[in-house]
């Protein structure tokens, strides 16, 4: 008898259900002004949408973090140390994070962690062909939420979460210390974090990223509703909400709506939900950083800065911070 094939790797999916999104769309819709958690854009169809909105000329923001990782990889790592545990919140296709792994000294083992299931799980088949004899750990998880982290075969001499593509951004500053704290206990003494925040800059620029004249970001923003209308049987009718998105300069923010274009009403799940003419669904807030506010933030989050890398236009900044002695 041939043995069974051994498994490539353990998928543990604790993935919101849907339970979990129709209780967080109603809470967001029954609030005044109305919101939706942007985590939820991410099903299949919105990972994609997010994939293509990374390779638009005027999103600069994952070019600009790639720009930091190609040049300074070898400094990051150096950094990290030999056999380290790499945990990375919000994945995606861990495109970047191939240049983290293939400068690290002896890894443990690498622990991709999304809320999109689809996504993981393409992106850790991809990683297990490329290096089989890492070892991979993927999650897929809320990361706001507690969830065991998988503990590697091997010990690790360092754990390192890298939480890029400035998805802290999507906090606000006052959300992002208690997350960070959480962090800073989940890795104890010696642990670091290495995260990506985009940078205050032109607001020109901004609304650029945020308003492509292909309309994926629309798309993406769009997408929300139609996840919600499949899901959750809801009946938002998709040509009466509109994208829309600016920076707001005082809070260092680009701020993404779905405005109603009329008075309306949509069903979810039994519940009405009205809409004037105009009223706005705010989907995702988007932060933008002065380097040193956020290091002010992590610091009170209870981390100590030890080296940051901003890519040649200054655009984008990456901070490697290490768990404070208390
Ligand atoms: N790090 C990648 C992807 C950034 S997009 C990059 O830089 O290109 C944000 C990613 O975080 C998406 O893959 C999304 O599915 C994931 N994500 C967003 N909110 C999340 C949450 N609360 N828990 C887990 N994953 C989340
Ligand atoms: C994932 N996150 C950091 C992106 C951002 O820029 O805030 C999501 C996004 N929203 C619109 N375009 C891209």
């Amino acid at each position: 008898m041939k043995p069974l094939p051994q498994r490539a790797f353990e998928f543990l999916d604790l993935a919101p259900g849907v339970g979990d999104l129709l209780e967080e769309v109603q809470e967001g819709l029954r609030s005044t002004p109305k919101y939706l958690p942007s985590k939820y854009f991410y099903d299949k169809r919105g990972s994609e949408l997010f994939e293509r909105i990374t390779e638009l000329p005027g999103y600069y923001l994952t070019r600009s973090e790639l720009d930091i990782l190609q040049d300074f990889a070898p400094a990051i790592t150096k950094a990290m140390g030999r056999q380290c545990y790499l945990v990375e919140l919000g994945s995606g296709n861990c495109m970047k994070t191939r240049f983290l792994l293939d400068t690290l000294e002896d890894p443990v083992a690498y622990a991709p962690v999304d809320i999109c299931a689809s996504t993981l799980r393409n992106a850790a088949a991809t990683l297990h062909r490329e290096y089989p004899r890492l070892e991979l750990l993927p999650v897929c998880a809320d990361f706001t939420r507690p969830f065991p982290l998988p503990k590697p075969h091997v010990s690790p001499r360092r754990t390192v979460i890298y939480f890029g593509g400035s998805t802290v951004g999507n906090f606000t500053p006052r959300q992002t210390v208690p997350l960070l704290e959480i962090m800073a206990s989940a890795l104890g003494q010696g642990g670091v974090l290495l995260v990506g925040i985009d940078l205050k800059k032109d607001p020109r620029i901004l609304h650029r990223a945020y308003n492509d004249a292909r309309g994926i970001t629309a798309a993406f923003n769009l997408n929300l509703l139609v996840r919600i209308n499949r899901e959750l049987d809801a009946d938002f009718q998709l040509d009466c909400f509109r994208h829309y998105a600016f920076y707001n300069p005082t809070k260092s923010r680009v701020e993404m709506h779905l405005v109603s274009t009329r008075d309306q009403s949509v069903t979810i799940d039994g519940e009405s939900f009205s809409f004037h003419r105009g009223e706005s669904i705010l989907t995702e807030y988007s932060c933008k950083y002065r380097m040193d506010d956020f290091v002010q933030l992590a610091q009170d989050a209870g981390f100590q800065l030890r080296e940051r890398w901003t890519d040649r236009r200054g655009h984008f900044g990456l901070l490697y911070l290490e768990v404070a002695e208390n």
